[in-house]
């Protein structure tokens, strides 16, 4: 027991990570409604040693150097751009995330995204809900756009991406990705082809993104980019809003030059509720909940005690993401 330690928890995660923690250290958690500003996370993280923080807490510089005793950030997703981690590593803080327990149930939703874009599912709940389902069968009612047998191109092969395209194989797709490094393992799984950002925008009839948020991947679709898809071809969106221009995305779902997007993830969250991608009906869009299964959550709470445990106790915690610091 190391009760002097203390750690501040930005949002009650799950009990089960919570519970291998209290007790152990003088744990502190957030309990309001909202979430702590960057201001609350110094004022209740001063004097702390670790921080168990939420996607949507920005650990910026400004934060970091008014947090001079923290050793560790413990990041409860998979996903760590909220967090400046030049700056940690230098000031010799260790952060670490929860890669590969959240693939699956990420690469569900993008299926459920991508299967409900194509036939335009929400929509027409939406409709028999306003009361418009007048007539029982039309030859022309809802018309979307057929999944079997058609491109499905992956932008990230990793982990999320991987599962995304092993998920195709009932539906006869052809696969094309784009990653910097080529997987040979995967081509062949997944009979799976490596193009260049380019051609695979212009050949498939579904695009889906798997690539992390950093410099180089900011806004990587815009304008040009949503130009090359085709017509009716979806994009599919489960990593990070501002991998995509939203204004630009807008703009080519409005005036039809691609069919229709599945979107998990927004440049805000909360997306403003005055964002005029509320107005499209061909954007089915959910509140980023990638990984939000009971079981998923309960495991990435587990790993995220057990990262804070060994980090503590001086051991390399299985999921360091700057291992230089060590
Ligand atoms: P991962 O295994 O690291 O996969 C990322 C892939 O992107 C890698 O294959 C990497 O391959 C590729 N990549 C990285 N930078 C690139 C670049 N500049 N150009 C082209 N390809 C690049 O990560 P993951 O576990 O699959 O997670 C992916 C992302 O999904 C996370 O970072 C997170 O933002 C997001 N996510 C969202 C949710 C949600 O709730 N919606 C849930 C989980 C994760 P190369 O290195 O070969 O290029
Ligand atoms: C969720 O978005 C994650 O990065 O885990
Ligand atoms: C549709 O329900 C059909 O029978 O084709």
């Amino acid at each position: 027991m190391k009760m002097n330690y203390r750690v501040f928890v930005t949002r009650k995660i799950p009990k089960i990570g919570l519970d291998l923690i209290t007790g152990k250290y003088n744990v502190d958690v957030w309990s309001h409604e909202h979430l702590p500003t960057a201001q609350e996370i110094v004022e209740r993280g001063t004097g702390c040693i670790g921080l168990i923080t939420l996607l949507s807490d920005n650990i910026s510089n400004e934060v970091l150097e008014k947090l001079p005793k923290l050793k560790v950030i413990v990041q409860y997703a998979v996903g760590y751009d909220n967090i400046d981690i030049t700056e940690a590593t230098r000031r010799g803080i260790i952060v670490t995330n929860t890669p590969g327990v959240l693939t699956e149930t990420t690469a569900d939703l993008t299926w459920a995204l991508l299967i409900a874009a194509s036939r335009r599912i929400v929509e027409a709940d939406r409709y028999i809900r306003e009361k418009k389902w007048d007539v029982a069968w039309g030859p022309e009612m809802l018309l979307g756009t057929d999944i079997f047998g058609t491109t499905l191109g992956i932008v990230g092969m990793g982990r999320i991406g991987q599962a995304v395209a092993r998920r195709s194989s009932g539906f006869n797709m052809k696969i094309l990705y784009y990653s910097r490094t080529r997987n040979e393992g995967i081509e062949e799984e997944l009979n799976a082809k490596q193009v260049d950002l380019h051609t695979l925008l212009r050949e498939s009839d579904i695009v889906t993104l798997h690539i992390p948020l950093n410099s180089e991947t900011h806004h990587l679709i815009s304008k040009a980019e949503l130009e090359m898809m085709k017509d009716d071809s979806i994009l599919v969106n489960t990593s990070r809003g501002k991998v995509v221009d939203e204004d630009a995305l807008y703009t080519a779902l409005k005036e039809r030059h691609i069919g229709s997007a599945g979107l998990d993830v927004f440049r805000e969250e909360p997306i403003s509720k005055d964002s005029p991608m509320l107005d499209l009906q061909n954007v089915v869009i959910t509140p980023h909940i990638g990984s939000a299964s009971k079981n998923t959550r309960d495991i990435m709470s587990r790993m995220c005690a057990e990262n804070l445990i060994a980090a503590l106790d001086g051991n390399r915690p299985p999921n360091i993401v700057n291992p230089e610091v060590l």
